[in-house]
């Protein structure tokens, strides 16, 4: 018996919800701060580079993975080597560690919401956000209550969640046709009051001047491929997830062009909004740009909000607007990475959508607890740098190996190009099977020697052994059990 299997309503649904996924978090506190940090405009260079030899093929790799498959990453590694369904539950499982805390960060954008409204943090927004709203202890030894006002935004997110995906991929195409846009409104809005104030030419100077000297150091390099593999969500299971609802003659190549150059030029914009407004904060204070540029939580929390405060008029308004463009932006990420882990678990369990969804969001919710009390961040810190830094690239690294050297890339090529609008050459192959893999093996070698020789960011090493290495190795541990114990059932 062939179950017929539900399709995206149209063409657009599939690219809206791949850009949803892929424009979060990252692309606004992540990119300006790593252009800006690694050679400023001359860093779009090797950020190109590794968009065309990484990013496109990845995109291509895994939307055609899950279509031939028609299920999530586990089948596609599967109806490639049966004994390779490990690497795609690993990826599910990276997938599900990095949305327990991915929302607890957006637990705190509803909170951020509310304080704007009354710029509840003062002059100073540091310790507001330190001692006041995650209450923060003296190390990962002391984990403490959780935070009242945060677990509020933790229900709200994974409500949220499971609402949005109730409906499977029918509600998922139409909620982004509203997550998408929204944000990239709210970006615009910002970035015109940003790029009007004094100051903003400074910053913007300071985010593009190009530094050409940068680009002999090979870090620079890696923190591109980096940043290009974290930004388009790629070896996370969510693109081969979405990909295998994809009717069997939909197109492949251009819907990955068109994924990745949305999503990048989404970034490169979203610099000119940061940058701006680090410009006018440098000028309000009279401290050089280059000491007031913050990434991550600090550059949002903390910042951004300093920021806001000095704004001439209407700075609840930017306040609310800033951390609603937070929640929009995140949420389609979240809701992704529910949907990598939920669309392979109910092909191999055989239930309904929706009850996995909800145990992924109740399991979820009980994990993402621990981000949300007192020593919170600091786990979410050392989770977060081993999940991304080694679990997305080690899965990259293996779908360019299990395609390129043991399927075929010319083989796969051939797939891609019957259904799609734009051909693809030869340098698909020389992708997948040399460049990328190189790039990316030489990558977690160097990440993999520093992790061994230094324990991450000053923490104990009994932290980064319980946040970092066990949380690996129980995450290897748990993909092979189930990639042993579901064994595909029918493959279309
Ligand atoms: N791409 C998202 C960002 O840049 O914020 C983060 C992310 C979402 C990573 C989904 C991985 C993923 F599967």
């Amino acid at each position: 018996m062939t179950i017929s299997r539900e399709n995206w309503a149209s063409r657009t649904g599939f690219i809206m919800a791949a850009v949803g996924s892929a424009i979060g978090l990252g692309n606004v506190w992540r990119f300006p701060y790593i252009c800006y940090e690694n050679g400023g405009g001359a860093f779009l260079i090797p950020y190109f580079f590794a968009l065309f030899t990484c990013g496109f093929p990845l995109l291509m790799l895994e939307f055609v993975m899950g279509k031939r498959a028609q299920g999530g990453a586990p089948q596609a590694f599967e109806s490639i080597r049966p004994f390779m369904a490990w690497a795609g539950w690993l990826a599910c499982l990276c997938a599900f560690t990095i949305v327990t805390y991915y929302c607890a960060i957006m637990a705190w954008s509803w909170d951020y919401i509310w304080y704007s409204l009354k710029l509840a943090w003062g002059d100073d927004a540091g310790s507001f956000f330190r001692e006041h709203v995650l209450n923060m202890s003296s190390g990962p030894g002391v984990l403490g209550a959780i935070q009242g006002p945060l677990l509020i935004g933790l229900v709200l997110t994974w409500a949220a969640i499971v609402a949005i995906l109730w409906k499977g991929i029918k509600s998922v195409g139409k909620v982004v046709m509203v997550t998408v846009p929204l944000p990239v409104l709210c970006l615009v809005i910002l970035a015109i009051r940003g790029l009007t104030l004094p100051g903003a030419v400074d910053g913007v100077t300071y985010y593009l001047q190009p530094d050409f000297s940068k680009l002999a150091d090979p870090r620079v390099w890696l923190a591109a491929y980096g940043q290009v593999l974290f930004s388009l969500s790629l070896g996370m299971a969510v693109l081969a997830a979405y990909a295998s609802y994809l009717p069997k003659d939909a197109d492949i190549s251009n819907n990955a062009f068109m994924t990745g150059l949305l999503n990048c030029g989404f970034s490169f914009f979203a610099g000119f909004a940061v940058f701006s407004a680090l410009g006018f904060l440098a000028y309000q204070t009279g401290v050089p740009v280059q000491d007031v540029v913050e990434s991550g939580p600090d550059l949002a929390f903390i910042t951004y909000p300093t920021i806001i405060s000095q704004l001439p008029f209407w700075a609840p308004f930017f306040g609310v607007l800033f951390f609603f463009m937070l929640l929009t932006l995140g949420i389609d990420s979240a809701f992704s990475l529910v949907e990598g882990f939920a669309t392979p678990l109910k092909d191999a369990l055989g239930i309904t959508h929706i009850k996995v969804v909800i145990w992924i969001s109740i399991i979820g919710f009980i994990i993402g607890m621990l981000f949300i009390t007192r020593g919170g961040l600091y786990w979410l810190d050392i989770v977060d740098h081993y999940v991304s830094d080694y679990g997305l690239v080690t899965i990259a690294l293996v779908e360019c190996i299990v395609i390129g050297w043991f399927f075929g890339a010319r083989k796969l090529r051939r797939e891609i190009n019957e259904t799609s609008e734009v051909r693809i050459g030869i340098w698909w192959d020389i992708c997948i099977m040399f460049i990328t893999p190189l790039i990316l093996g030489y990558f977690l070698i160097s990440s993999l020697i520093k992790g061994i020789t230094e324990p991450y960011g000053g923490y104990p090493v009994w932290a980064n052994w319980i946040g970092g290495w066990g949380m690996i190795i129980l995450v290897i541990a748990i993909s092979v059990f189930l990639g042993i114990k579901f064994k595909r059932k029918e493959v279309q």
